[in-house]
């Protein structure tokens, strides 16, 4: 699908990542604010001091209304997180990103989860999908969000099948407040686009409210996604008041790219993509096949130094494999000056993804039958 979000060098759209991001030209597009060093320091002070390593690092680029909900959150406002997936395969390392940092925000502000599984959208989306296979994933997925550590106390799952009749009633109300023409200008449908998807993103839109339903008071509500779902904040935020709700806030998260050159990690390029039900095996011969910033020749490393501004590898330390910033340092020191030959790299990061893998699968196992007792039933 082409949208306005389409430039001549890269695409993101909540369906497409394509090409060089170029982040704060993405964000100039989306009419999103960046995270600015002051606001770094106002959730440092909120977190006793103790910064998420995506906020140290810069994963986490923009926002919108994180100030207004941090004021609400000072002045004894709970805010509850709202976040979601797609179940069209299994889920990948790249999925658990902002689910991690979701994690921590729940921890830190002690705040309730919303977790939309939209099988319907992915049921519509292609027509070789189908529904029970989308709904059977949605389960999947959700028991890698819970094997992640969230509090089962305070996290919520929405399953679009399975959602009630508040729920639906809310999207209703949404879709009322929206013309075909905007949503149009937002994604890009065409008049060959399903009338299913052409609805969807008042589905997407719903849990934005749904809490102040279900609470029957205005919940603020906070959206930490990778910044290709933004699109739907959009239109969500326009119809908000309209309604007599909040407008959501959003924390957008950067993209980790795949094992292969280019592009993000994407389930629709399965040999650049761990999934978190991948046999060691099978990752670890993933992960030494993947594209470096590494020279031509031993030779030439030792002599020019490694690339690792350009190598995917470190980009997987970076967002997912080392949380220690002197060691991420060191790694980036090492591979400059030639002291760090590609192979051994490789191989440490096989051994830290397979260490995860296991230890996560395990999580799997133990919480399999925890999912449906979270699902949210009316
Ligand atoms: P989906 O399933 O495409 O993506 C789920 C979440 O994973 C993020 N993501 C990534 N983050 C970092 N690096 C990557 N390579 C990467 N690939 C995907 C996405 O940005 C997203 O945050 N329609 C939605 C499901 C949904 C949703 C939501 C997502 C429903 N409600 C609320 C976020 C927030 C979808 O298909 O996401």
């Amino acid at each position: 699908m082409n949208t306005d979000e389409e430039s001549d060098d890269f695409i993101v759209t909540p369906w497409e990542v394509e090409g060089e991001i170029d982040y704060s030209k993405l964000i100039k597009k989306f009419g999103t604010t960046p995270i600015t060093p002051e606001m770094v320091s106002r959730i440092k002070k909120l977190t006793n001091g103790d910064l998420h390593y995506m906020i140290r690092r810069g994963l986490v680029i923009s926002h919108r209304d994180l100030d207004w909900i941090l004021n609400k959150y000072e002045s004894g406002e709970k805010f509850a997180l709202y976040t979601g997936r797609g179940p069209s395969e299994n889920t990948h390392i790249g999925h658990l990103i902002p689910w991690q940092f979701t994690k921590w925000l729940q921890d830190k502000f002690d705040a309730d989860l919303y977790f939309q599984l939209t099988d319907d959208e992915k049921f519509l989306l292609k027509l070789e999908n189908s529904y029970q296979e989308t709904t059977r994933l949605a389960y999947e997925n959700a028991t890698d969000v819970l094997a992640l550590g969230f509090n089962p106390e305070k996290t919520h799952f929405i399953i679009d099948s399975e959602a009630g009749v508040k729920f639906r009633k809310i999207a209703t109300e949404i879709s009322k407040k929206i013309t075909f023409s905007t949503i149009k200008g937002i994604f890009g449908f065409t008049e060959s686009t399903n009338i299913g998807m052409i609805y969807h993103p008042a589905i997407q839109a719903a849990p934005c409210f749904y809490p102040s339903v279900l609470k029957g008071r205005n919940v603020p509500i906070l959206i930490p996604a990778g910044i290709d779902q933004d699109p739907y904040w959009r239109a969500t935020r326009d119809v908000a008041k309209r309604l007599g709700y909040y407008k959501p806030a959003a924390i957008h998260l950067q993209f980790t790219p795949g094992l292969e050159e280019g592009g993000k990690m994407s389930a629709s390029k399965p040999e650049s993509t761990i999934f978190t039900t991948d046999s060691s095996k099978l990752a670890e011969k993933k992960v030494k096949r993947a594209f470096t910033g590494g020279r031509d020749t031993i030779e030439e490393q030792k002599r020019l130094g490694g690339q690792p501004e350009k190598c995917n590898v470190f980009a997987w330390y970076r967002s997912s494999f080392e949380s220690d910033d002197s060691l991420l340092d060191k790694r980036w020191n090492d591979c400059k000056s030639g002291t760090l030959m590609c192979g051994p790299c490789k191989q440490e990061l096989a051994d830290r993804v397979v260490i995860f893998l296991e230890t996560h699968q395990a999580k799997r196992q133990e919480l399999k039958e925890k999912v449906a007792e979270l699902v949210i039933r009316e």
